[in-house]
């Protein structure tokens, strides 16, 4: 093989973000890899929208199929959002025998054990780093740099919007409705902010953390969740004053009466790391056994933060596919999922 080709489904704040980093390390990613690797084709929804990136418009198509179809293609990469059309783009790209990186997290915490299967099925890889955390390196840590210790607790800030509200209600006294709206036009937000602010969008990358740490199928049925639109200005001056910062956090611990998986506005003393990672930044905490406390903290959300993670994704199914192990990268945490659950 000598060039790798993409089928990029969405061209928005992420979408825009992999081209962007496509194109300007292009000479890196053909140094590092030995092919040239392309976007071939991109899947939007409106042909008229002005587009800030320099792609020909040529390569656009409003049909998911023609880029599903298109056997030239090697690589799938999922970045329009939503539940059942993302899914099904996911399924059939796997079911033709295509790499696939995403960043949906709603797909993932939902149906990412059923594809994770369909995957290993198929001998494809599905890679998605930039589900949670957007720029830190989460999941491989869960599933490589951890892989030998036990992990008993896990304890974070994953939602850069509500990160984002939350620091400029309290250090620039902006109003809830400005910040969301400053959230919105950063690129952080959900298409439906709800998700962030009502705690959802947290919730589901809490599914994917702790289904990786602790080896096991955690459902979002299983999450306590509540969200942060009920926390006023004074709230947290009130807060302040006693040496406390109010933060959306997830947690997430094992112990012998199973797991306990929860996403709510908590009071942090001031002194705690997690009370200072503000605006859209991301942190968490990891306890194991054997490593004791780690931390991982950088950009949770936006374009090139995110697109970072896909498109080291886009180059671990390069390197799979030019090594013909397609599939059989495996993850240590995912493998153990899906032999447990198939019972093999
Ligand atoms: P945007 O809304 O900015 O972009 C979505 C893109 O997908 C647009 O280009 C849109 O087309 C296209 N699209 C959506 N639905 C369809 C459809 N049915 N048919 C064809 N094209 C479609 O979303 P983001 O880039 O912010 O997010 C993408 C994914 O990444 C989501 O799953 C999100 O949760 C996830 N994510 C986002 C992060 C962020 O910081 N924004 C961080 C981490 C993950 P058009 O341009 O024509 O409207
Ligand atoms: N809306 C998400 C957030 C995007 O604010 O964290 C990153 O997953």
């Amino acid at each position: 093989k000598n060039e790798i080709s993409i089928g990029l489904l969405g061209l928005g704040t992420v979408g825009n973000g992999v081209a962007t980093i496509l194109q300007q390390h292009q000479q890196d990613l053909t140094y590092k890899l030995g092919v040239q690797v392309s976007i071939k084709k991109v899947l939007i929804k409106d042909k008229n929208k002005a587009r800030l990136s320099s792609l020909d418009p040529n390569v656009f198509t409003t049909d998911v199929w023609d880029i599903l179809d298109d056997p030239s293609i090697d690589i799938i990469v999922e970045v329009m959002g939503g539940i059942e059309g993302a899914k099904h783009a996911i399924e059939s790209a796997l079911r033709s025998g295509k790499q696939v990186v995403t960043a949906n997290k709603d797909v993932m915490a939902e149906h990412g054990h059923e594809l994770l299967k369909l995957a290993d099925l198929e001998k494809c890889d599905l890679f998605y780093e930039a589900s949670v955390a957007g720029g830190i390196p989460i999941i491989r840590t869960l599933e490589d740099g951890l892989a030998s210790d036990r992990i008993s607790s896990l304890m974070g800030i994953v939602n850069g919007t509500t990160n984002y509200i939350l620091t400029k209600m309290k250090q620039e006294n902006m109003s809830y409705e400005t910040a969301l709206a400053e959230a919105t036009l950063l690129g952080y937000a959900e298409s439906d902010p709800s998700a962030d602010v009502d705690g959802l969008d947290a919730a589901r990358k809490m599914v994917i953390l702790s289904s990786l740490a602790f080896s096991t199928e955690v459902h979002l049925d299983d999450v306590l969740v509540r969200g942060m639109k009920d926390i006023q200005a004074g709230d947290l001056e009130l807060a302040e004053g006693f040496g406390y910062t109010i933060k959306m956090v997830g947690s997430s611990k094992k112990d012998e009466d199973g797991i306990e998986v929860t996403v709510e506005p908590v009071f942090l003393a001031n002194s705690h790391l997690l009370a200072s990672v503000n605006n859209e930044f991301n942190a968490v905490y990891i306890y194991g056994d054997a490593v004791g406390e780690t931390m991982l903290y950088g950009p949770g959300a936006g374009s090139l933060p995110t697109a970072t993670s896909v498109v080291s994704d886009i180059i671990a199914a390069c390197r799979n596919l030019l090594l013909e192990v397609n599939g059989k990268r495996v993850h240590a945490a995912q493998h153990e999922r899906v032999m447990k659950s198939d019972n093999r």
